[in-house]
């Protein structure tokens, strides 16, 4: 079972992906909002009876409904409004994060846990800390909605099918992300071979910035978002080894301790199997390390 903690948007959306994806036969959506998480779970399963899909989603304002779950996805909290960073979340999400933690503890111990929330690397730490599970267990999504936006600015600059593309970000989600235009590929053809240096930093500008302009445009980034968790739980779930970015807890990968922060790993049934460390030039390594900073001084401030 598949539970979903936090059923607005983002959560209604990751429900949708991963029931289409039919990975499981349950899917648990969790709200404090009385009626929320029931009448999504009614809307979506209404969607699924016309296409046959025999996935049953329920809804519930009770955590200890989440009891068995397999993985626990943590979307509850803020998102940010127009001209907010990610990072202006930390104060008031860290506390509902805790607090959704804690209960996990309680009630699904066992479980492996997506953090989501904002800001992502931050709420992965506390995720960590404060479950106390093990360090494979835990897997925040964020560097893996980066790529899909990567690849879309790909996608437009190349004319190339999306299909054809492979694409790498690392590091903070947020402002000190680090799309790796020297990884990525388009059917094995090093993008730096199709793209001039000029064009690949603007798509890597421009991936770090997009969805604030989405979130000015409409409100909140859902469906990307939505499907990028539904991507991470089917690899874990059909065990496909498949090498995603993760926020992960690091002790001494790329150098850095203490630290959850994006990096590519092997994901399976096992959760995080591997952590993948990349070649890093001196440009990526600072940038890699301005995102690290950027973590360590939020998690200093958070009472774990
Ligand atoms: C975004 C949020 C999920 O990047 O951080 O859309």
């Amino acid at each position: 079972m598949i539970t979903i903690v936090g059923s607005g948007k983002v959560g209604g959306a990751a429900a949708l992906f991963t029931a289409l994806r039919k990975v499981t036969d349950e899917i648990l959506l969790l709200d404090v909002v009385q009626g929320l998480p029931q009448g999504e779970a009614m809307d979506l399963n209404h969607m699924l009876s016309e296409k046959g899909i025999d996935v049953n989603i329920r809804g519930s304002n009770d955590y200890s409904e989440m009891k068995g779950s397999d993985i626990v996805v943590v979307v509850a909290g803020s998102g940010r409004k127009p001209g907010m960073t990610r990072m202006d979340l930390l104060k008031i999400n860290a506390s509902i994060v805790k607090g959704v933690v804690e209960n996990i503890k309680k009630f699904a111990k066992d479980a492996m846990i997506v953090p989501v929330t904002n800001p992502l690397d931050p709420m992965a730490y506390l995720t960590y800390k404060v479950s106390g599970f093990q360090k494979n267990r835990i897997f925040g999504m964020g560097n893996m909605l980066d790529l899909s936006r990567f690849i879309q600015f790909i996608h437009e600059s190349t004319g190339y099918s999306r299909n054809s593309i492979r694409a790498l970000v690392i590091g903070e989600h947020g402002e000190n992300m680090l799309p790796l235009h020297r990884y990525s590929t388009v059917s094995g053809i090093p993008l730096t071979s199709l793209l001039s240096k000029q064009k690949a930093d603007e798509i890597v500008q421009g991936t770090r910035q997009v969805a604030a302009k989405v979130i000015e445009l409409k409100g909140a980034t859902v469906h990307a978002p939505g499907n990028a968790i539904s991507a991470i739980i089917e690899a874990v779930l059909r065990d496909t080894k498949q090498v995603i970015p993760v926020a992960t807890y690091l002790d001494g990968e790329y150098g850095h301790s203490n630290v959850s922060i994006g990096v590519p790993v092997v994901l399976g049934k096992n959760g995080v199997e591997k952590i993948l460390e990349l070649d890093l030039d001196s440009n990526e390594k600072e940038w890699f390390a301005k995102g690290v900073e950027s973590v360590k001084t939020a998690i200093s401030g958070l009472e774990l």
